[in-house]
C-alpha cells in the first residue's frame, strides 16, 4: 500500500506531461508525442475521442502506453504480428524526452506494472468464483489474461477545469451535478481496470507551468495537489445491477479494479462491466479545478477469443467498440 502511495506521489511530479502544450515554442511540442496513425490510442490524445453525442472530447487529455513492456522491458507494443494493421495496439509508445520529464518513463511503468501485478491477485479471486459458478469456465483464465498480455493499456488522464472558454466561473446546476459531466457514464471494454486515486490541482492557484529543464530532475518540485476535490460531489461514480449509483472514493495509498465488457463477453454475462462516469461536482468551487490519475485497462491478447459463439477474437471486439461511436 505505501509502494502505491510513493509511486503515485512520484508521478505528481509528471503530470505536467499535460501542459506540453503551452509549450509550443518550446523545443519539444505535443505533436513529438502524437500518433495519428495508431488513432491517438497511443501517445498524446486530446480532442479526437469520438463521442455518443457526435462531437469530440475536448474535456480530457490522455497519454496512452502500452505495456507489453510487463513480458519484457525490451517491449513498447503488442508482439503479435498476425496483427500489424492494428495499430492502435501495435505502433510502438512515444515517451517524452528525459531532459524534459526525469524519471517519468521509469516511474510510468513501475507503477504500471504495480497495478498489473495488483490485477493478477484480483484476477485469481475472479477465477475462483468462476471456476465455481460458471459452467464450462477456463480454470486460470482471468490470470493468464492478465499475467502475459501485451496488449494491456495505460491511459494517464487529466480532466481538464470546468470553467467556461472565456474564463468566467461556471457555476454547476444541480442538474449538471447529476449528470457525467467530466467523463460520460460508460464501460471499459477491456477485462479488469485497474485505477490510482484522483489527483487534483487548483489551477487558478498554481497556474500550469512547464519548467525549463535545463538543470536538470533538481528542477522539478512536486504539483501542488489539493488533500480532496474541493466539492464534495466531484470524482468517480460507478452503477450497479439495479442502477444504483454510487460515489467511489479511492485512497491515495490504494487501487481499485473494476470490471469491463470482454469479461461480460466471456463469462457469458455471469460478470458484468461497471458503468462508470466523472462528475465535475456541484457549484463555482471545481471551476479551475483539474482532476489527474492512472488507469491501467487489463485485456486480452490480440488473438484471444472473447464470444466462442462468434468466434470474435478481442482485436475484432475492439474494432467492434472503436466503431460505435466513431
Ligand atoms: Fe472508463
Amino acid at each position: 500500500m505505501v509502494h502505491i502511495c510513493l509511486l503515485f506521489q512520484a508521478l505528481h511530479f509528471h503530470f505536467r506531461i499535460f501542459y506540453f502544450p503551452l509549450f509550443i515554442s518550446y523545443s519539444y511540442t505535443e505533436d513529438h508525442l502524437t500518433l495519428p496513425s495508431a488513432a491517438y490510442l497511443t501517445g498524446w490524445s486530446h480532442g479526437k475521442e469520438a463521442l455518443k453525442t457526435g462531437s469530440y472530447d475536448t474535456l480530457k487529455g490522455s497519454y496512452y502506453v502500452n505495456c507489453a513492456f510487463y513480458q519484457d522491458p525490451s517491449l513498447q507494443n503488442a508482439s503479435d504480428d498476425t496483427y500489424k494493421d492494428f495499430p492502435e495496439y501495435t505502433a510502438p509508445n512515444v515517451w517524452p524526452p528525459e531532459r524534459l520529464l526525469p524519471g517519468f518513463r521509469t516511474t510510468f511503468e513501475e507503477l504500471c506494472i504495480l497495478v498489473i501485478d495488483t490485477g493478477v491477485l484480483v484476477a485469481k479471486a475472479c477465477d475462483k468464483y468462476a471456476l465455481a459458478n460458471i459452467e464450462g469456465y477456463e480454470r486460470d483464465y482471468l490470470e493468464r489474461v492478465v499475467r502475459t498480455s501485451t496488449t494491456t493499456k495505460a491511459r494517464l488522464l487529466h480532466y481538464f477545469p470546468p470553467k467556461l472558454p472565456n474564463g468566467t466561473e461556471n457555476e454547476t446546476s444541480e442538474e449538471d451535478v447529476n449528470d457525467d459531466s467530466w467523463c460520460a457514464t460508460h464501460i471499459d471494454h477491456g477485462c479488469l481496470t485497474g485505477l490510482t486515486s484522483a489527483l487534483y490541482i487548483d489551477e487558478a492557484a498554481h497556474p500550469p507551468v512547464f519548467p525549463k529543464l535545463d538543470h536538470g530532475a533538481s528542477a522539478l518540485a512536486p504539483l501542488p495537489a489539493l488533500s480532496s476535490a474541493l466539492s464534495h460531489d466531484a470524482g468517480l461514480y460507478i452503477e450497479s445491477r439495479t442502477s444504483a449509483v454510487t460515489k467511489v472514493n479511492i485512497p491515495s495509498s490504494c487501487l481499485g479494479f473494476q470490471t469491463g465488457e470482454a469479461l461480460q463477453l466471456i463469462t457469458g454475462g455471469k460478470f458484468r462491466a461497471v458503468p462508470h462516469s466523472v462528475r465535475a461536482g456541484s457549484g463555482n468551487m471545481m471551476a479551475n479545478v483539474a482532476r489527474n490519475n492512472l488507469a491501467v485497462f487489463m485485456q486480452p491478447n490480440l488473438g484471444e477469443v472473447v464470444h466462442r459463439e462468434r468466434e470474435l477474437t478481442f482485436a475484432g471486439f475492439a474494432k467492434e467498440v472503436s466503431g460505435r461511436f466513431g
